[in-house]
């Protein structure tokens, strides 16, 4: 894709959480198909950020890549250690540049590796900063985020405009997407909303699933039925980006894209 960085973007960010498995990657390429084409007279940009170790938004998306962000922290790092003086923050900007994947309605970022816990090392704050720059020259970025809450902690995902928080029919992934609620919370995390999204539902299950999180004083703001169209393209290994418009997901997720300003 072709930014024009002179335009004035939006400048919201995305990001899609959960417990591991729920459906988090599969919802985040949806969503990133459904604002394109809901929006497509606009000419919007979108940013497709994998913050997942484990990637797996790339074959999603159907789009393959070569260097992550974790990869270009510890060349730096390494090339530092030879060479104290390197400066390597002027670098960072570019050498980032240069591992976008530049898709023709898109682009992609790979996180790769994250930095360690406890970590206080400056690069990542320098990340950080310069994520936040980027992600000013697009209208969306939509972030894939790891499974679980550590994400939170490491404040990769702490200043967003929405976190879609996915849960699918487990007590694990209930308990874990209230977690997630009472983290941002406590941890007083900039996320101006917060929208719970239940997936892969069966048939008849949507009831007995909102009457139990409600139990958790959670409630369901959004419902994708279980659909074994998904299963089959994971299977076959076809991006999930090719949906047919009329599956049962992708009209699911639709109704989530039109929700977004
Ligand atoms: N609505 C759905 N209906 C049926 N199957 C689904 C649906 N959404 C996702 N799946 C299936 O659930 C599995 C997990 O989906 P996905 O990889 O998107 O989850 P994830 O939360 O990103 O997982 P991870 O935490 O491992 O990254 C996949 O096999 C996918 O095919
Ligand atoms: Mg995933």
């Amino acid at each position: 894709m072709k930014r024009d960085m002179r335009a004035m973007k939006k400048g919201r960010v995305i990001a899609v959480a959960g417990k591991g498995g729920t459906g988090k990657t599969a919802i985040a390429a949806l969503l990133i198909r459904e604002l394109l084409r809901s929006r497509a007279q606009e000419e919007i940009c979108v940013l497709a950020v994998d913050a997942d170790p484990d990637s797996n938004l790339p074959e999603a998306l159907g789009i393959s890549y070569a260097k992550t962000v974790g990869d270009i922290r510890e060349a730096l790092l390494e090339e530092k250690q030879r060479d104290a003086a390197l400066d390597i923050w002027s670098q960072f900007e570019g050498k980032i540049a240069e591992i976008i994947v530049e898709e023709e309605h898109y682009d992609l970022l790979v996180m790769g590796r994250p930095e360690g816990p406890g970590c206080y090392c400056p690069v990542n704050h320098i990340i950080r900063m310069l994520i936040d720059t980027l992600t000013k020259n697009y209208d969306y970025t939509v972030i894939d985020c790891e499974a679980g809450l550590e994400h939170l902690s490491r404040r990769t995902t702490r200043d967003v405009d929405l976190m879609l928080v996915v849960l699918d029919m487990t007590l694990k992934s209930l308990k874990t997407a209230l977690r997630l609620k009472q983290i941002a919370e406590e941890l007083h995390v900039d996320v101006t909303k917060l929208l719970t999204i239940a997936n892969k539902i069966p048939p008849g299950a949507e009831t007995m699933l909102r009457a139990e999180a409600s139990q958790y004083g959670l409630e369901i703001e959004e419902v994708i039925p279980f659909d074994a169209v998904i299963q089959d393209y994971d299977f076959k290994g076809i991006p999930l980006v090719k949906l047919p418009d009329d599956a049962p997901s992708v009209i699911a997720v639709r109704r989530i894209a039109e929700r977004i300003k």
